[in-house]
């Protein structure tokens, strides 16, 4: 079985592919439990029961991973999968859930995953309802969306995000990480309404509905904490993200944070945003300039030593962020996992190179090929020791 991959994007995913890595990103969280354990020991927090919101892929499922093999807590994840049939591969996010549902029966620990639409406010209710029964009171919330749509639970209307610029057109140098071809690409500027969608999208409403309605049905702790994943990235990139139409969406999440953590400090819990690094998930080779970037930036980081995976960032988040006593965050409040990559010895070389890329060097000055065996093996594909040949 190989990759059906179509405008750089995969149309398919191989299950044994997905559940090996899955399975290697667990065995790697377990070398890090003692160290996350030792975290625990000096701090007074206790996770005892964790929902991950868009837990089957990336970051969710990283810190789901850490949540439960290196706290021993029971977790709920929510996802939106599509399940195999005789025609089509699943989503890679299903045969992900697989493997964790596998190993955590495996490891004695409770876990239950829901294929359903997290926008949804029948998904809120089973939640609340699987939390009633089992007698789950959630002390931390992980809320890892990712989705091109959403339909707003109370007006029904469908809203879809975009990845555009705002006011002016942007113009931005594409490698495509496939073909070795390099391009300019021009982005036209997202208009009002669909910088408003997007901000329906991935902003911070839906999380917020979340919060409330966990702890009006009392299955939210009084202390519970909980978190979303933001990103800022470098300076040249942000008139297509930051100060584009995702970004809007993502100051509304952060605006939400501070809203949500007045909500939960009375109680003595707590709300961020944290802010994450750079990585390659299944939409990452689509977004102009990123792919640039991201294999430029991994060229540096792995050469200085300090490169790390969804799993890393997951380690790090728990162990020198939530589990200390007084979370380190910036003077915005956002929890950052980004400083390795943003410091400004690893920007200014990143930069630096970027400039000198052409379709001749390509290979050399950046890490296009750890970029397509990050987005190969998102969807299950170049995973050591997975037969492909199998039927
Ligand atoms: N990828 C990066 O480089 C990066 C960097 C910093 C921050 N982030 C942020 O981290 C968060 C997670 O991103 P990711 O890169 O891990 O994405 P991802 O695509 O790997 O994961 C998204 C998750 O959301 C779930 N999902 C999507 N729509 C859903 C729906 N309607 N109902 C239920 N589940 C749904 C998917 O099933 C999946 O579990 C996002 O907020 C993203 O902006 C990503």
């Amino acid at each position: 079985m190989k990759p059906m991959i179509r405008n750089n994007i995969c149309m398919n995913a191989h299950g044994p592919g997905c559940e090996a890595l899955t399975e290697g990103w667990i065995a790697r969280a377990l070398e890090g439990k003692p160290a996350i354990q030792s975290a625990v020991g000096t701090s007074a927090k206790k996770y005892r029961s964790v929902l991950v919101l868009g837990g089957s892929t990336g970051y969710g499922l990283a810190s789901r991973i850490v949540a439960a093999f290196c706290l021993g807590a029971d977790t709920v994840s929510v996802s939106f999968e599509r399940e195999p049939s005789d025609k089509r591969a699943g989503t890679p996010g299903w045969y992900n859930n697989r493997a964790f549902d596998r190993a955590a029966v495996g490891a004695g620990l409770r876990s239950w995953g829901l294929d359903a639409d997290a926008f949804a406010d029948s998904t809120r209710e089973a939640v609340i309802a699987l939390a009633r029964e089992k007698g789950l009171i959630f002390d931390l919330v992980v809320y890892s969306l990712a989705s091109p749509v959403r339909t707003d639970p109370k007006t029904g209307q469908m809203y879809r995000s975009v990845i555009k610029p705002l006011d002016r057109p942007y113009e931005g140098i594409n490698l495509d990480v496939f073909s070795g071809k390099i391009s300019r690409a021009t982005v036209q500027p997202a208009s009002a309404e669909e910088a408003e969608h997007t901000v329906k999208v991935m902003g911070g409403e839906d999380w917020e509905l979340w919060i409330r309605a966990l702890r009006n049905t009392g299955v939210l702790a009084p202390d519970a904490e909980t978190l979303a994943y933001t990103y800022i990235g470098p300076e040249h990139s942000w008139p297509i993200y930051r100060s584009g139409a995702l970004g809007k969406a993502k100051a509304h999440l952060e605006a939400t944070a501070r809203t949500l953590d007045s909500l939960l400090k009375p109680g003595g819990g707590a709300a961020w945003a944290a802010v994450m690094k750079a990585v390659v998930t299944r939409a990452s080779a689509v977004i102009p300039v990123i792919p640039l970037y991201v294999s430029t930036l991994f060229k540096v980081m792995k050469e200085k030593g300090v490169h790390e995976d969804c799993l890393d960032q997951g380690l790090r988040l728990f162990r020198d962020r939530l589990l200390r006593k007084d979370v380190p965050t910036d003077p915005e409040r956002r929890i950052r996992l980004d400083d390795l990559e943003m410091s400004p010895e690893i920007q200014s070389e990143t930069t630096r190179r970027m400039m000198t890329v052409t379709e001749e060097n390509a290979e050399a000055v950046t890490d296009a090929e750890g970029f397509r065996t990050d987005f190969l093996q998102a969807h299950g594909f170049a995973v050591p020791g997975v037969d492909y040949g199998e039927d």
